[in-house]
């Protein structure tokens, strides 16, 4: 990771072209963990090269295992011989998903020992649902030195009832479910494309998962499960960023390689604002309009609008005649970006933590500015592509965790934006792992095979 980098961009270029999006940074944090629950051999396609794959995926490896890069977005894990059931990678604290071991180890081994993950600046994020389920299950929980302990003599399937529809909750409780003796129902279960396709990947493993996608999960416990080889679902909030950078450029992009259903709720405001949409089966077109419609938006629980796209929004809605009122339902308090797109002149009033009031249109101009969080550094870039002037945006560090190659595939738009190193010297971070395993000689052998030559697990600091 390349933490002092910036992102210049010169705004007021119309977007125009193609850009293909990658694998769901949400579906891969939580199907790498996943494959630790099989005792196999797991291939696991159309990963993408992003910051935080790469943590998990030293993550892993610190637990004794061996996972290798067959290409930038191909990962082999090897679990077969797995016995640890402690994650203690100091990198894995920075970030959350990493709870995604806990119910994994406590699947398979009954016992897990991971890092109380860190929250982040918007909100405390609990992971208390997470815990009842567990406790549900009959696992016994303990929390010390920043270090959650959970382990049980038996996991015994049972009713488990979510307050909140926690996606990390839903998906954590089914990791510890699909190995518990008989059957567990998650009701009021996150619904997000995530859920589903950790599910599926469960499954392709032997899991018994019916129901994901609504709002109750049902999980029948087996005794094991094994490797399996599987493509991950394209990113819809990677998709659904580059969407909005259409609109507010008033340019003209097919976003390519994305399930357009798992963007409705956004696709559908566009159109309230005056974009044109065209769908495909597996694109969707964005074609800008000269003036944008004011509209309110309200982030709820997929399928409704996703929390992930409120910041980029509200630097869209900057932009539009007129008032919009946008509430953030999921999180607690989700405006923290705010101080950053006011200096490229947008005016929100956050009159709660809760609701933004945007006014519109506001000029916005080129500044320096700092992205806060992953999303806050997308809203800054989308709202630095409309700006008048240069924007220049450090702590481009957290956007590395969550967009492969943003830069380049802007540029590829008509963007004019370009990445700087602490010198100030152009450089171009296309996406690369920190090694990539050659299996040019087992090319056409079977998976085991080429599971057998993996070097030994060795841990690489992700630079
Ligand atoms: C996942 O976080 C995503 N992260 C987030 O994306 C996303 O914003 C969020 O889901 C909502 O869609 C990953 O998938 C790695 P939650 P998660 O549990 O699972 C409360 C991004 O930018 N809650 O659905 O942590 C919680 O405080 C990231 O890609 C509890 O109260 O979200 C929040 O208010 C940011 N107790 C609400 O539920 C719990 O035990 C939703 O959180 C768990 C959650």
């Amino acid at each position: 990771m390349y933490v002092l980098d910036r992102i210049i961009i010169n705004g007021q270029q119309r977007l125009n072209g193609s850009v293909f999006v990658n694998g769901a940074k949400n579906a891969a944090v939580a199907i790498i963990p996943a494959a630790l629950s099989a005792r196999g051999i797991c291939v696991i396609e159309n990963l993408p090269c992003i910051e935080d794959v790469n943590i998990l995926a030293n993550a892993i490896r610190s637990c004794g295992i061996k996972a290798e890069f067959r290409d930038p977005h191909t990962l082999i894990i090897d679990s077969r011989n797995l016995t640890d059931y402690k994650l203690t990678f100091d990198l894995a604290r920075n970030m959350r998903a990493s709870y995604y071991l806990l119910g994994a180890f406590l699947g398979r081994f009954k016992k897990a020992i991971v890092p109380l993950p860190g929250g982040c600046n918007f909100g405390i994020r609990p992971v208390n649902l997470h815990i009842k389920g567990f406790e549900k299950l009959g696992a016994t929980i303990e929390q010390e030195h920043g270090m959650i302990y959970a382990y049980a003599d038996r996991l015994v399937g049972d009713h488990i009832f979510l307050d909140v529809a926690s996606v990390g909750a839903t998906i954590n409780i089914m990791l510890a479910a699909v190995h518990a003796e008989g059957v567990t129902t998650i009701e009021n279960a996150a619904k997000e494309p995530h859920v589903v396709d950790t599910a599926n990947f469960l499954n392709i493993l032997g899991a018994k998962i019916k129901g994901a996608g609504t709002d109750n999960i049902k999980i029948t416990g087996v005794q094991e499960l094994s490797g399996g080889t599987y493509t991950i679902i394209p990113d819809q909030i990677e998709a659904g960023t580059y969407m909005i950078a259409a609109a507010i450029t008033g340019g003209d992009v097919t976003v390519k390689n994305i399930i357009p259903r798992h963007l409705d709720s956004l696709s559908a405001k566009l159109r309230e604002m005056g974009c044109r949409i065209e769908e495909g089966g597996d694109y969707v077109r964005v074609v800008g309009a000269s003036e944008l419609n004011s509209v309110n938006v309200k982030t709820m629980v997929y399928p409704g609008f996703p929390t992930d796209l409120q910041p980029q929004m509200t630097a869209l809605l900057s932009t539009a005649n007129g008032t919009s009122v946008v509430t953030e339902t999921v999180f607690d308090n989700r405006f923290q970006y705010v101080t950053e797109i006011i200096r490229l002149g947008c005016r929100v009033n956050t009159q709660t933590a809760q609701i933004g009031i945007v006014e519109g249109p506001s000029k916005i101009t080129g500044a320096e500015v700092s992205a806060t969080d992953l999303r806050a550094g997308a809203a800054l870039v989308v709202a630095g592509l409309a700006a008048e002037g240069e924007t220049v945006i450090s702590n481009v560090k957290y956007i590395d965790r969550g967009y492969e190659d943003i830069e380049n595939k802007l540029r590829g738009l008509g963007a004019n934006i370009k990445r700087v190193n602490e010198q100030g010297e152009i450089v171009n971070r296309a996406p690369a792992r920190d090694r990539i395993f050659d299996d040019t000689e087992t090319l056409g052998h079977s998976i085991d095979e080429v599971a057998a030559t993996l070097e030994a697990p060795n841990v690489v600091i992700s630079a």
